[in-house]
C-alpha cells in the first residue's frame, strides 16, 4: 500500500507515544505529514525534516486553525497527563480535541481519527477518579461524531485497552463494539495503524469500536479487523 492516500494528514499528540508510531506509520504509506506541537524542538528532534511542523497550543483556536489549514485528515493522539491546568483531562481529552474538530471541520478537513479508550461511557470506572478523564474523552468522542458524521465528513474513533510498547502487527487483534470489553492491552502502534488505516478505507469511515491484543501472530495488514466489527 504504497502511495495510498494523496491528501495532507495533522497529527495532535505527534509527539506522544501513539503519536510518534502514527507519524511513522503515515511515513511508511508516503503519507504527507504535519504535526502540530506545543514544543517545536521536541517536534524537530524527534522527526526532523521528514513532517511540516506547526507549533502552537491546543487552547489556541488560532493556531489550531493555522495547523489544520490545507489538511484532508487530521489524527488526534492528544492525551492529558495532569488532573488539572493546561494538561489536564478537560482541557487536552475534551476541549482540545473538540476544539481540533470544530476548527478542522471549519477548514474543510474530511476526516477526523481519533483515539479514546476502552470503558469510555463507564462513568464508575476507577480510571474517572484521574480529574473524570473517561466522561471528558467521552463529550469529546460525541461531539466528534455530531461533527464529522455529517455529510461530507466521516470519522474514526479507536477505543484502546491499556496501552504498551511494541512493534506494529506482532498480534491478532479482538475488535467489538457498545464498549463491552473489560481489560486487554494493545501495542501503541498497532493503534497507530488503525487510525492510519481509517483514512485509506471506506468501510472504517463513521465507525467507533474498542480494541486490545489477541495471541501473539504475525500480522500482514490489520485491514481484516475493520470487516468483522459488530454493527
Ligand atoms: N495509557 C493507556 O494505557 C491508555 C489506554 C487507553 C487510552 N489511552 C489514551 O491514548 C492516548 C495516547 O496515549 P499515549 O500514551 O500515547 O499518550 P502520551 O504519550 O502522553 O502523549 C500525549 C500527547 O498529548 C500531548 N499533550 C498533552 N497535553 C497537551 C497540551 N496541553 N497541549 C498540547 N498537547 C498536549 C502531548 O504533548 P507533549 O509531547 O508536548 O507532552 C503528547 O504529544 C491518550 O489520549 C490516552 O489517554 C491511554
Amino acid at each position: 500500500m504504497n502511495n495510498v492516500y494523496q491528501g495532507k494528514v495533522l497529527v495532535a499528540g505527534a509527539t506522544g507515544k501513539t503519536g510518534q508510531w502514527v507519524v511513522k506509520r503515515l511515513l511508511h504509506y508516503r503519507i504527507s505529514v504535519r504535526v502540530f506541537s506545543r514544543d517545536k524542538d521536541k517536534a524537530l528532534a524527534m522527526f526532523g525534516d521528514s513532517v511540516e511542523i506547526v507549533t502552537g497550543k491546543i487552547q489556541n483556536a488560532v493556531d489550531i486553525g493555522q495547523a489544520v489549514k490545507g489538511c484532508d485528515a487530521v489524527i488526534s493522539t492528544l492525551g492529558s497527563s495532569s488532573y488539572s491546568g493546561e494538561s489536564s483531562p478537560a482541557d487536552v481529552d475534551r476541549d482540545g480535541v473538540k476544539r481540533l474538530a470544530d476548527e478542522a471541520a471549519k477548514a474543510g478537513v474530511k476526516h477526523f481519527a481519533l483515539i479514546s479508550s476502552l470503558a469510555v461511557t463507564k462513568w464508575y470506572h476507577p480510571l474517572n477518579l484521574f480529574a473524570g478523564v473517561l466522561l471528558k474523552k467521552w463529550e469529546a468522542e460525541e461531539h466528534v461524531r455530531k461533527v464529522f458524521g455529517q455529510e461530507g465528513r466521516s470519522y474514526t474513533i479507536v477505543r484502546p485497552g491499556g496501552l504498551k510498547d511494541g512493534e506494529p502487527l506482532l498480534h491478532k487483534l479482538h475488535v467489538d463494539t457498545g464498549d463491552r470489553l473489560w481489560n486487554g492491552f494493545i501495542n501503541r502502534a498497532d493503534v497507530a495503524e488503525l487510525l492510519v488505516l481509517s483514512l485509506l478505507l471506506e468501510k472504517a469511515k463513521n465507525k467507533t469500536f474498542e480494541v486490545v491484543n489477541d495471541i501473539q501472530e504475525p500480522q500482514t495488514n490489520l485491514e481484516q479487523y475493520y470487516d468483522v466489527l459488530p454493527e
